[in-house]
């Protein structure tokens, strides 16, 4: 036997056949979801400045967009609405012929097999911006909220979407959205929840996107500390038990640590949100020539599997899709 028991990894490391025989993580294109912004305000596609290469679309383009994603084969999308009508309560989240309900129209008439999922929250729809409906002293109300958020759950799946993913952070909604749900005789529906969401700067690009900063004050209230990780254990446990079929941390590379205390702790599929801030650091160095792109994306996205995400919610997935297409 060797003096030096290292020397027993390096054989292992000196071909790209043995590395990828002993490699532990594989990233496929299988475990992607692709964000959607789609806006009632616009006639043509308009890029987000933030974050290049991504767009908010209007109904007009959606189909081309959706078969794009579909035939990448990227599996599902998560849709993000921007209406053309803000108040107070959001009516637009749950009208009949609100933006995501037409979107998901359009989507299952086009591309029938690419899973639809969308995003309950109030924050787009709202005149103040909070992801909850306020009362006149500007604070949100967690319980008449759930009302209003259940009722956007039930309007989507009535439209055709395959999956709701509450990210609103309300106390009790995935009780209140199963119940509806359920109480609708859609018991066979999934709920992936946004269940550990940081209150974190980097949403700030995604704000633009979705055209849904508050208006006042911050969502620190119902969003976590970023400097809490046995608090995220607690938020998921709730969604597990109230009937979340997949949990959430988000965003995902400040906290990765997060993502594998959940792995450890609970056997529910978990999805992490690779969130805005987190493309358009990557998207500005890669401009500017600091680092390679590539390898970069590839790399944060590894890890963020390698901590024990299921599913990886990333702008970058369509690029990654080519990439690993091309890769085989
Ligand atoms: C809330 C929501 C946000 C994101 C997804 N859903 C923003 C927020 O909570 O402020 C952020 C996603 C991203 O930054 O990519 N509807």
């Amino acid at each position: 036997m060797s003096r030096f028991p290292i020397t027993r990894l390096r054989r292992l490391r000196q071909n790209a056949n043995y590395r990828d025989m002993v490699r532990e993580t594989e990233l496929s294109v299988k475990h992607l979801i692709y964000p959607l912004f789609i806006s009632e305000e616009i006639t043509t596609p308009q890029e987000i400045s933030a974050m290049p290469g991504i767009m908010q679309w209007p109904l007009k383009y959606l189909a081309k967009e959706a078969e794009r994603i579909y035939r990448l084969g990227i599996p599902g999308i998560l849709l993000f609405g921007i209406p053309k009508t803000k108040d107070e309560v959001g009516s637009q989240a749950y009208a009949k012929n609100g933006i995501i309900q037409k979107a998901i129209h359009v989507i299952k008439e086009k591309v029938p097999n690419l899973l639809t999922i969308t995003d309950v929250c109030l924050c787009e729809y709202t005149s103040h911006g909070h992801c909850g409906v306020i009362n006149s002293k500007g604070y949100v109300q967690n319980d008449e909220s759930l009302l209003y958020l259940s009722h956007m759950a039930l309007s989507h799946i009535e439209a055709g979407a395959d999956m709701v993913a509450p990210s609103d952070m309300m106390d009790g909604r995935v009780g209140a959205i199963r119940k509806m749900l359920d109480d609708n005789r859609f018991t066979q529906i999934p709920i992936m929840a946004y269940s550990a969401k940081y209150a974190s700067g980097f949403y700030g690009p995604f704000r633009e996107a979705a055209q849904s900063a508050p208006q006042f004050g911050d969502r620190k209230s119902y969003q976590m500390d970023p400097a809490n990780v046995r608090e995220a254990l607690r938020e998921i446990e709730q969604d597990v038990n109230e009937g979340a079929d997949i949990v959430m941390v988000k965003p995902a590379l400040a906290y990765l640590d997060v993502i594998a205390k959940v792995r450890e702790r609970y056997n529910v599929p978990l999805a992490a949100y690779n969130v805005s801030g987190e493309f358009s650091m990557v998207k500005a160095a890669a401009a500017n020539g600091w680092i390679d792109e590539k390898r970069i994306i590839m790399e944060i996205l590894t890890s963020i599997k390698r901590a024990g995400a299921d599913i990886i919610i990333s702008y970058f997935a369509p690029q990654v899709a080519e990439w690993l297409r091309s890769d085989q």
